[in-house]
Parts: structure tokens; sequence; C-alpha cells
């Protein structure tokens, strides 16, 4: 008889973590790792969701909801702190449920963060499109909008007319790019991530710098919005709710503990990897945020802007003439911004798809997935079939659902993710008080139990139609479990 429970052990997990047991080469060190995950973690939630979050649900005060997903994560960050420092193998979050809560809920963990790999990707490719989009206006070269866009988007044109898009074709585009990279085996050097990772904050630094001087301080009057009357529609509980669409822009620093396997020192540098550069993140949030609705009224960022939410604050800033017209003072900026923000996001994009086929490359091995997701390519050395497969996935997606569903579906399929992981280290310094923990989380079991209430609390504040869809994604992962994973997990059928 199958047992939904089973679990693997520690000591199993730290011999396949080895080098002597094939494992990767330990070459990053803690700066380099705090650089993996600021290069993860800025992306589409900043420059592009931070747009709609201040537009639909919290007004100026979406810095206070940046605060509450900034708290919720630091918690669940040092949960993962404690785990990446114990078990430094790849799978993360994946592997770590699997030696506390067994297999079965290892599975759930799994499955769950094709949500916040893989829909994320196709979140960041979506708003890749529209910088793209809009960086080839300014050289006069207009994409047809229906080209642009899912079916379920518009926009209105010069002339009044308001037209329906049919598929998105440079998230696409972007998302096979990457994929193609990683079937080639071009892993992100350390390098090239620490040089966009550079112009990544430069943008954000160069952003707060220069808008500073342009905030009017009538925009933040009222500072909350007062609440329409629907609930996440400003007002507290709009704050709430922008925290958890806006938890979206943390998303990456548990990427870290995915190259747990290749760092120096991973005892030491997991731990300073995840927490610093979540906490670099975090500042630099909430100043950008607090420029981007100082120079712009937070109703600019609705529509079809509040999803490019940076031209439309840079082109705030300026002087007013006496007809009411803004005559920008830094035009060159959105140029150069653009660029920046694309390469930041195809970083974004390449380590999300990364981390999607490690997680699955893991569960293959374990058995609970077929082998084309842990088979090898001969020549590139990297799993380009499971690639491929996904390259397919994501780019439906990214073609033909809208940002804000995508979006919120990874930050829903995410904070579940973190919710177990706090459960787990509650879990194991029960069962196992006394492995050694190079990282301990503080206050056990008060951080993971405030690490699970606040992410809780954020996946309550997300729309209905988001659960749904998160309860029909794990519906469908229950169904393979049972149909196929039970059947040909290695642990539970030892002799396969
Ligand atoms: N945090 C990453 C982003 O905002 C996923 O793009």
């Amino acid at each position: 008889m199958a047992n939904l429970w089973i679990k693997k052990t520690i000591s199993s997990l730290q011999i396949e973590s080895s080098e002597e047991h094939g494992g990767l080469k330990r070459t990053l060190g803690s700066r380099s790792l705090v650089a993996l995950g600021i290069g993860a973690i800025i992306g589409a939630g900043l420059f592009s969701i931070t747009g709609g979050a201040a537009g639909y649900n919290a007004g100026p005060a979406v810095t206070i909801s940046f605060i509450i997903a900034a708290v919720a994560c630091g918690f669940a960050g040092l949960c993962y702190a404690e785990f990446a420092s114990m078990i430094p193998v790849a799978g993360s979050a994946y592997t770590y449920s699997y030696a506390t809560m067994g297999e079965f809920i290892a599975w759930i963990i799994g499955w769950d963060l094709v949500l916040e790999y893989a829909v994320g990707a196709a979140t960041v490719a979506i708003s890749w499109s529209r910088y793209f989009t809009k960086f080839l206006a300014y050289y006069d070269i207009h994409l047809p909008a229906e080209m642009t866009m899912s079916p379920y988007d518009s926009v209105t044109l010069a002339d009044g007319t308001i037209t329906h898009g049919m598929i998105n074709f440079p998230a696409i585009f972007i998302v096979v790019l990457m994929s193609m990279l990683l079937v080639r085996g071009t892993k992100e050097s350390a390098a090239v991530n620490n040089i966009i990772v550079a112009l990544k904050v430069s943008v954000v630094l160069i952003f707060i710098g220069l808008g500073w001087g342009y905030i009017n301080s009538a925009n933040y009057q009222p500072y909350i919005p007062a609440n329409t009357g629907d609930f996440g529609s400003f007002g507290w509980s709009g704050i709430v709710r922008a925290a958890g669409i806006i938890f979206f822009a943390y998303i990456g620093f548990d990427a870290v503990s995915t190259a747990a396997q290749e760092a120096k020192n991973p005892k030491k540098d997991m731990p300073i990897g995840i927490l610093v550069s979540l906490l670099i993140c975090t500042i630099l949030y909430i100043l950008f945020a607090h420029v981007m609705t100082g120079v712009a009224n937070y109703t600019s960022f609705q529509g079809a802007d509040g999803i490019a939410p940076v031209p439309v604050a840079i082109d705030h800033m300026g002087t007013v003439g006496p007809d009411g017209v803004i005559t920008p003072a830094y035009p060159w900026l959105n140029k150069a911004i653009i660029i920046a923000i694309l390469a930041g996001y195809s970083s974004v994009i390449m380590v999300m798809l990364l981390g999607q086929s490690r997680v699955f490359f893991s569960m293959s091995k374990d058995g609970l997935l077929p082998k084309v997701f842990s088979n090898v390519h001969p020549k590139f050395g990297t799993p380009a079939k499971s690639n491929l497969l996904f390259m397919l996935f994501v780019s439906l997606f990214a073609a033909f659902v809208p940002a804000r569903v995508v979006g919120e579906m990874t930050s829903i399929g995410t904070l579940l993710a973190f919710v177990l992981v706090c459960v787990g280290v509650i879990v194991l310094r029960k069962k196992q008080p006394d492995l050694p923990r190079a990282f301990k989380t503080p206050l056990v079991p008060l951080v993971p139990i405030l690490g699970i209430l606040s992410c809780f609390a954020m996946m309550l504040a997300l729309p209905g139609d988001t659960w749904l869809r998160l309860v029909i994604w794990l519906a469908i992962g229950f169904v393979i479990y049972f149909a196929y994973s039970i059947k040909n997990s290695k642990l539970n059928n030892p002799g396969k």
C-alpha cells in the first residue's frame, strides 16, 4: 500500500547535495548570492504591477502595501534561510517538504511552484511586451494593438475606437528566446548577472533621485483614498489587497535557495543571500513607490498605462506650463530606462524558467513526474525537452491571458508555498530538534506562525476568481498524483 506521507531523510538529501555525489560546483559567495537574489526579485512587480495596485487598490498608500508584503516575506525568508542552510540542495521548497511533511505535501508544493515559476515567467513576459511596444513607439514603429495583447485586453486608440487584443506576440518572442538560451545551456554567469543587477539597481536609484524633486505633495491627498464600497478598492482593504498583488515584486528571494548547491559556504551564505537581497529590495521599493505616486496622481496609473507606469511617472517629472501641459525635464530618460527594464526582465524570465526546470527535474528524478522532465540533452547537457515543453506552456499563458490574472495566480501560488515552508520549520523543529541547523529561524514557533498568518492574510485578500483558479490547478495536481505519481514514486516503489 503506497504511503502518502513517506519522507526522504535529511541525511540522504545531504548526501545528494555533496559534490562527491555528482553535485554542482560550489562557486558562489555571499555577494554573488545577494546579486542573484536581486536579479530575480526586481522586475515586473516593481516596474509594472505597482501601477495598477496604486491606480485601483491603494492609491499613494501602496507604500504601506509594500511594507506589509515585506514583513510577510521577511518571516517566510527567515524560514527559508533555516532550511537552505540545513538542506543545501536544489529543488527548494519541494525538497524541504519531502523531508518534513512527506510526499503528498511535497507534490502539492512542487505542483504549486509551477504557478510561481512558469506562470510567473508569463507575467513578466507580458509586461516585457508592454514596455517593448512602448519602446518601439518612440521610434515610430507601431505594432498592431491586436498582436500585442491578450483577447481580454483592450486599448482606446487616438481616434477613440476601442481595439481588443488577439494574441501577444512580443511576449511569446521573449519566452521563446529565453527558453532557447536555456536549452543551449547559456547559464547566466555570475558576471552577466552582476551587470544586469547593477543596471536594474541604477535605474531604480536614478528614478528615485531625479523624481524626488518633482514630488507634488497634493498627490498624497488623500494618502489612503476612501473605499469605494467594494472590498479591495481603496481604503484599508485596498491596501491589503494591493499587498497581495504587489507581493509579486518580492518573489525571487526564494530562488536564492535553489542555488544552494552552488554556494561556497551555504551554511553561512544562504541566509545572507536570502535576507540581504530582500532587505535591499524592500528599501528600494518603498522609495520607488513613494516617488511614483508623488510625481503623478494615482489615477494616472489606471487603464492600460498602469501596466507600464514608469514612463507615465517620468512624463510627469517636469514643469507645468500655464496651459497645464507638462514639459518633461528628462525626455531621454524614458528610452534609457526602458532598455534597462527590458534587459532586467529578461533575466527574471530566465531565472524563473530555470527554477521551473530545476523543480520538475527533481520531481522527475524522484519518479513523481515522467522521465521527460529529467532527460538531459546529450550535447547541451540541459533538460532541453522540459525547457521546450515549458516554452509552449508559458507562451500560451503569455499570449492569451491578461497580466492581472497570471500575476495574481503567481502570487497566490507562491504565498501557498511560503505558508507550507513556514509550517515545515515548525514540524521539523518538533520531529528532529537535534539536527544541526547552521541558521536558526528566531523565536520559533512565533516567527513561522506570523509568516503563516501574514501570507495567508494576503492570500485571502486576493480576489475570489484567483482562489478558484488555485483550487482548479491543485485539483488537476491531485488527479495526476493519484493517477501517476504515487504509482511511480521511487520512495514508494523501491524496486522500480
Ligand atoms: N519579483 C519578480 C518580478 O517582480 C518576479 O518580476
